[in-house]
């Protein structure tokens, strides 16, 4: 018997849902570059599933039933264009790929015209939720043609993670939209990561508590409208000890954090399609900083930071679970937005509450708080904040996080994506932007025009009679 469907590449990602396709039922051929990857998967984690190893291309590709469907578990990058040209020469007009990975959506557009051009269906899928999704019900957010997509759907409704909404898959939209989106919940992931860092920051430089206080606070506040998979990670990392010394794991974990590129992709889409991101910027800006772990500890030295024991009163830790909050709906906001304007320039037909519905499990910024958004959410109202409710809601948590910035300030504490939200915020509902004196500004020393507030038409005076003009 042929198999219903082919996977590549067999790191733990692709191990995983490969398992998961099989315990759904379907008979799964799977390919890894390396033997040896392939020989020990079979051997230490397939049981009961009906998984097919294969050890060359044609073989695999043959063992498939047409039209051939081959998910790429592949890395990012050239490793899916090398995978995609080895396959190609057995493939047949109507067989379909789909990229696993975290592609960039740009190289998703490219492998889409390259493959469509040779009759090749192509998905970028979105695939969120780590091993454990990957395993037991991933997010999905496949993009690409309809047509596509509906060869392939009865499979990704039942091996994503469900809620009382559905399955966590969706069609995505057009071409890249499937990875697109997956870049941005990215971007909102670094944006609530670093909002939890530097809550954690305060909570233990400002407040000197312990991790074990902390992890109950986050733990508590994990029962309410902060109600997360990062918040719940965060208060089960906090509680955990070092085997080795005994103390709290994040205490001897380096603050050096990592990236593979989703972040930054994100701030770079956004800067180009005129979006603003703060949050995810300068969450992406802090992770760079973190890097320069020699120069800070030689800086630190030069520069003693003023610290003043505050105690964490009750009004205190409300004030910073507010700001998280706040915080945390700011990611989306901008998010939400960004994908709105990419869906509109590049005619990706994407449903925003559909995208926050199957970011309701599986994947990694799940939360209680995309139920509120998805109120509210519309093409109009991408940003979220245009609503009464909404505006109610956030107005409540202002003056708590007002008061988070003092303390961050009184304390010297780098609070960067909890500021921008607030001056992303504070900034959306300016109506007199300082922005006339920029434009004054260059065309003082550009000619560059400027527009009235009492006429309509485009300006530029001489600033400096006879000097400059
Ligand atoms: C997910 C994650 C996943 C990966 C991140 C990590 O949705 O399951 O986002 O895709 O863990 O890309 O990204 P960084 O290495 O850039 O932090």
């Amino acid at each position: 018997m042929k198999s219903h469907i082919g996977l590549i590449g067999l790191a733990v990602m692709g191990q995983n849902l490969a398992l998961n396709i099989a315990r759904k039922g379907y008979k799964v051929s799977v390919y890894n570059r390396t033997a040896q990857r392939t020989e020990e998967f079979v051997k230490n984690r397939v049981t009961n599933e009906e998984i097919e190893p294969h050890y060359d291309i044609e073989s695999f590709v043959k063992s498939l039933e047409r039209p051939r469907k081959i998910i790429l578990m592949v890395k990012a990058g050239k490793p899916v264009d090398d995978t995609i040209s080895q396959l190609l020469p057995h493939l047949e007009p109507g067989d379909l790929i789909i990229d696993g990975g975290n592609s960039h959506y740009m190289d998703t557009e490219r492998r889409f015209k390259e493959l469509s051009e040779k009759g090749i269906l192509f998905l970028g899928m979105g695939v969120s939720g780590g091993e454990y999704g990957a395993l037991y019900g991933p997010s999905l957010m496949p993009g690409g043609s309809r047509e596509a997509y509906n060869l392939v759907e009865e499979i990704l409704l039942k091996i994503a993670a469900k809620t009382e909404d559905g399955p966590c898959c969706t069609y995505v939209g057009e071409r890249s939209a499937g990875h697109f989106v997956k870049m941005v919940h990215n971007g909102i992931e670094y944006a609530i990561m670093q909002a939890i860092a530097e809550v954690y920051h305060i909570m233990r430089d400002v407040l000197s508590l312990s991790s074990e206080e902390m992890s109950s606070i986050f733990e508590e506040w994990n029962r309410g409208e902060l109600s997360s998979f990062l918040v719940e990670i965060t208060y089960k990392i906090l509680r955990k000890k070092d085997e080795e010394t005994g103390k709290p794991m994040v205490d001897v974990i380096l603050d050096k954090a990592e990236q593979k590129g989703t972040g930054k992709w994100t701030s770079q889409a956004a800067l180009d399609l005129g979006i603003p991101t703060p949050s995810i910027n300068l969450a992406v800006v802090e992770r760079v900083i973190s890097h320069f772990k020699d120069i800070r500890t030689r800086l630190s030295k030069l520069y003693n930071k003023r610290r003043s024991a505050t105690q964490g009163s009750e009004e205190f830790l409300r004030d910073l679970r507010n700001s998280l909050f706040f915080a945390m709906f700011m990611a989306f906001s901008q998010g939400m937005w960004l994908i709105a304007e990419a869906s509109k320039e590049f005619g990706y037909g994407v449903n925003l509450s559909e995208v926050l519905r199957i970011w309701k499990g599986g994947c990694i910024i799940r939360a209680k708080l995309i139920d509120t958004l998805r109120r509210y959410i519309s093409n109009e109202n991408a940003y979220l904040l245009e609503n009464e409710e909404v505006m109610n809601l956030l107005k409540g948590k202002i003056d708590s996080l007002k008061n988070i910035l003092k303390a961050s300030i009184e304390n010297e504490i780098p609070v960067p994506v909890l500021n921008s939200s607030y001056n992303y915020f504070m900034s959306l509902t300016e109506e007199r932007l300082p922005a006339n004196l920029i434009q004054a500004q260059r065309d003082f020393f550009g000619a560059h025009t400027f527009e009235r507030v009492d006429r309509e038409g485009v300006f530029h005076i001489n600033w400096e009679e006879g000097e400059i003009g």
